[in-house]
């Protein structure tokens, strides 16, 4: 029975990842080799819990849990020692997360399960860098993950039945909806998006319309929340880049290839909100939609 999670990287999505086992009552490990950023991901996640209680989507006993549920490591070895389950939530890269693999195999009990959010890294090879690729699987949760529903669980190569079956119903207990998805570049969820976005780089590059019209054009006529350049400059165009050229490789298709428009932006720099200007510019206390050209 899961009781304690582990889980590994307290930045953008290991906070959100840690906020939510916490709330549903699960005592949460949260690791991470830079202090600082379990203390930033300990602040955002009291700020988010407060802005949960002013909806009314939690009670101010669920927001005194969370806080209590949360225990922070720097050390690897000590924050997964009695974790029944880890969810590894580190840098997008593949040493990385293999280093990671390999240890977590060592210092938690063979019975763990080990799953990792990774967004575009091959599920069977991180499997292969431990003794169990049977207990090894993708959590890939979506930002932000308080708020969004999907919980895309990839089977490696090798996973059992039961490792998924555990995943499926653990989602289901955090109000999560989870889909089982087979391990090939990209799963399901950015095999389909970042093609879309790739679609849109290009028609802005090929000048058949501006960043507000294609934005618009996919808002308004098909019912998006938000266009396709406005979701890759938060999702990061460097990131977008990386999972297009996994793409690209992992199934030797031209039709991945990135559009030189957006590895012109990453080389400038450009690279959505977190550096302040990607196909749109973003003021500090305006959410006001200015096309950056
Ligand atoms: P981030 O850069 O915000 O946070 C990564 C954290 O991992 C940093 O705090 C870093 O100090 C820590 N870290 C690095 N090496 C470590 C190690 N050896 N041990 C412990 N901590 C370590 O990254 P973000 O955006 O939270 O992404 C994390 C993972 O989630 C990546 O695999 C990414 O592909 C995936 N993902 C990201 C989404 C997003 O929208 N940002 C969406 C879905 C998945």
């Amino acid at each position: 029975m899961i009781q304690t999670i582990a889980v590994i990287g307290a930045g953008t999505m290991g906070s959100g990842i840690a906020h939510i086992f916490a709330q549903y009552g699960f005592s949460v490990h949260l690791v991470d080799v830079r202090p600082e950023a379990l203390e930033k991901a300990l602040l955002t996640i009291r700020k988010n819990a407060d802005r949960q209680l002013t909806k009314g989507v939690i009670t101010p006993d669920i927001q005194q849990a969370i806080q209590n549920n949360l225990h922070s490591f720097t050390s690897l070895q000590e924050g997964v020692r009695n974790a029944q389950l880890v969810v590894e939530a580190a840098t997008e890269n593949k040493q990385v997360k293999l280093d990671i693999f390999k240890q977590l195999d060592d210092c938690t009990s063979p019975g763990s399960i080990l799953a990792t959010n990774t967004s575009s890294i091959s599920i069977t090879a991180i499997a292969a860098a431990t003794q169990r690729p049977e207990k090894v699987i993708g959590m890939h949760f979506m930002n932000p993950v308080p708020v969004m529903k999907l919980v895309e669980i990839i089977n490696g190569y090798s996973t059992s039945k039961e490792v998924t079956e555990t995943i499926v119903a653990l989602s289901k207990q955090l109000e999560k909806t989870p889909c089982v998805v087979n391990d090939y570049p990209g799963f399901i969820a950015n095999r389909i998006l970042m093609p879309m976005i790739n679609e849109a780089i290009y028609s802005l590059y090929e000048g058949i319309a501006g960043v507000t019209e294609i934005d618009t054009i996919m808002k308004q006529g098909m019912a998006h929340p938000m266009g396709p350049l406005q979701l890759a400059d938060f999702i990061g165009l460097d990131v977008c880049l990386n999972i297009l050229k996994i793409l690209q490789e992992g199934f030797g298709n031209p039709k991945y290839a990135p559009c030189p428009l957006l590895t012109n932006m990453v080389a400038a720099g450009k690279l959505g909100v977190k550096t302040g200007e990607g196909f749109y510019r973003y003021t500090p206390g305006t959410k006001e939609l200015v096309p950056a050209r």
